[in-house]
C-alpha cells in the first residue's frame, strides 16, 4: 500500500480540523496517536503533520530529520514547541484555520504521483504579428506527444482566436479558460488533464487549455490571470510532463508572471527585415524580465537574410531554421493540422523540444 500522510495529532479538535482539510485536497491520511506509532511510518510519509503540543517530545525520540514535516497548530506556537521545531528541522508552522488554503495546496500535491521525467516548460512568442509562434507551439506539443509524452498546451493569448482551432480541436469537449479562470494553487494535475480536451496522437497523448471565442453579446474572450496561469503550469509541471505555452506578444502580467518558469523560451522570427526589428524590440522587453529567447528563424527569406543575419539583427542566439510548411495554411483552414509527423515544421519542434528537455527525447526514444 501506498504511504499516506502521517497525522501525529494528540489534540481531537486539532486534528478534526485537519482531516477536514484533508478532505477537502482529497487526501488520505494515517492518524496515529503516539510516536511509536509514528516511527515505524515516519520515513516513508510523503509528509508529516505535528501537533504543537505533541512537538516537544519529538527531538528526544531521534525520529531522524526528515524534509516535509509540518507542525500544526490552533494558535501562535508555545516557545518550547519553537524549540523542537527547529531541532526537527521543521518546514513550516501552520496555523489552522488561517493557513488552510495552504495546507490543502500541500495536501493535494502529496496524491500527485512524483514525476519521474525531467519536464520542460517552453513558451513560444512570435517575432511579429502571425509570425508562426502558436502553430510552432502546437507543433512542439504534438512532437512531444508523437514521442509517447502527455504534453499540456496551453493557449495564452486571448486575441488568438483559440489555440483548440489551430489543432483542429474544437469539437473536442473540456474546459477552456473561461472554465478554469478561478483556478488557484490547489489544482493537481490529474484533475486538471481530466477537464480539458485531450486527444491521442502518436503513442502520446495531447492536452490544451484554450482560449475561447466571444459568443453571443460577449464583449471578448478572456484572459488568463497570473494567478490562474501559474496554477496550471505548476500543475502541468508537477505532472513531469512537458508544457507549451502559446505567449502572445503584449508582455501582460499574466506572461511576465510565468516567464521565469520557462525552461526555454522561442522566439519565431520570419526571416523578413520588418520581422527582425519586431523581435528586436520584445526581446528587449524580454530581457527587461530576465528572459533571453532563442529563435527558429523561419524561411522564405524574399531579401536573402541568412538566419546568421536574424540572430544579429535580433540579437539572439538561432535555435533553429525552417523552410515553410508546405500546404499548411490549408490544413490549418480544414482543421487537419494534427497527423502529419514530416515535414519542416515537425522538424524543427523535435530538435527544439530536445535542446528543452535533452532527458525526455532521449528517453522516449529509446
Ligand atoms: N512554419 C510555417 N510555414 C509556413 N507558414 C506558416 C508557418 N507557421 C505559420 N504559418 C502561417 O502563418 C499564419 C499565422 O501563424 P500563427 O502561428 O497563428 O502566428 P502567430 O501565433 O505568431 O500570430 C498561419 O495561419 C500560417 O498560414
Ligand atoms: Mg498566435
Amino acid at each position: 500500500m501506498e504511504a499516506r500522510t502521517l497525522v501525529l495529532v494528540e489534540d481531537d479538535e486539532l486534528a478534526d480540523e485537519v482531516l477536514r482539510v484533508a478532505a477537502a485536497a482529497g487526501c488520505e491520511v494515517e492518524r496515529v496517536w503516539d510516536v511509536a506509532e509514528a516511527r515505524r511510518r515516519w520515513a516513508a510519509a510523503p509528509l508529516v503533520l505535528v501537533g504543537a503540543n505533541t512537538l516537544p517530545r519529538l527531538p528526544e525520540a531521534s525520529l531522524g530529520r526528515r524534509r516535509g514535516v509540518l507542525a500544526v497548530s490552533a494558535g501562535p506556537l508555545p516557545e518550547g514547541s519553537w524549540h523542537a521545531a527547529v531541532q526537527l528541522g521543521v518546514d513550516r508552522v501552520v496555523t489552522l484555520p488561517g493557513d488552510d488554503e495552504f495546507l490543502v495546496t500541500t495536501l493535494a500535491e502529496t496524491t500527485e504521483p512524483p514525476a519521474t521525467r525531467a519536464a520542460p516548460v517552453v513558451g513560444v512568442l512570435g517575432g511579429r504579428g502571425g509570425a508562426g509562434a502558436s502553430t510552432f507551439a502546437a507543433s512542439l506539443a504534438l512532437a512531444s506527444a508523437r514521442r509517447g509524452g502527455h504534453p499540456l498546451v496551453v493557449d495564452c493569448d486571448p486575441l488568438g482566436g483559440g489555440l483548440d482551432l489551430t489543432l483542429g480541436m474544437e469539437k473536442v469537449s473540456g474546459l477552456r479558460w473561461s472554465g478554469c479562470s478561478t483556478a488557484t494553487g490547489r489544482l493537481t494535475a490529474s484533475t486538471l488533464r481530466s477537464a480539458l480536451p485531450s486527444v491521442e496522437e502518436g503513442a502520446g497523448r495531447l492536452t490544451v487549455l484554450s482560449c475561447g471565442r466571444p459568443t453571443g453579446g460577449e464583449p471578448s474572450t478572456e484572459a488568463p490571470s497570473p494567478e490562474a496561469l501559474l496554477a496550471v503550469l505548476d500543475a502541468g509541471h508537477r505532472s513531469g510532463e512537458p508544457v507549451v505555452l502559446d505567449l502572445p506578444r503584449e508582455l501582460s502580467p499574466a506572461v511576465t508572471a510565468c516567464l521565469w518558469r520557462l525552461t526555454l523560451c522561442v522566439l519565431v522570427v520570419p526571416a523578413e527585415v520588418r520581422a527582425c526589428a519586431s523581435a528586436g524590440a520584445l526581446v528587449r522587453r524580454l530581457a527587461h524580465h530576465g528572459t533571453e529567447p532563442g529563435l527558429v528563424v523561419r524561411g522564405p527569406a524574399p531579401g536573402g537574410l541568412t538566419a546568421r543575419d536574424v540572430s544579429t539583427a535580433v540579437g539572439c542566439p538561432v535555435l533553429t531554421t525552417m523552410r515553410p510548411e508546405p500546404g499548411l495554411a490549408g490544413r490549418l483552414d480544414r482543421g487537419s493540422f494534427r497527423g502529419r509527423p514530416r515535414g519542416p515544421l515537425s522538424a524543427a519542434a523535435e530538435r527544439v523540444l530536445a535542446m528543452a528537455s535533452p532527458a525526455v527525447a532521449q528517453g522516449s526514444a529509446a
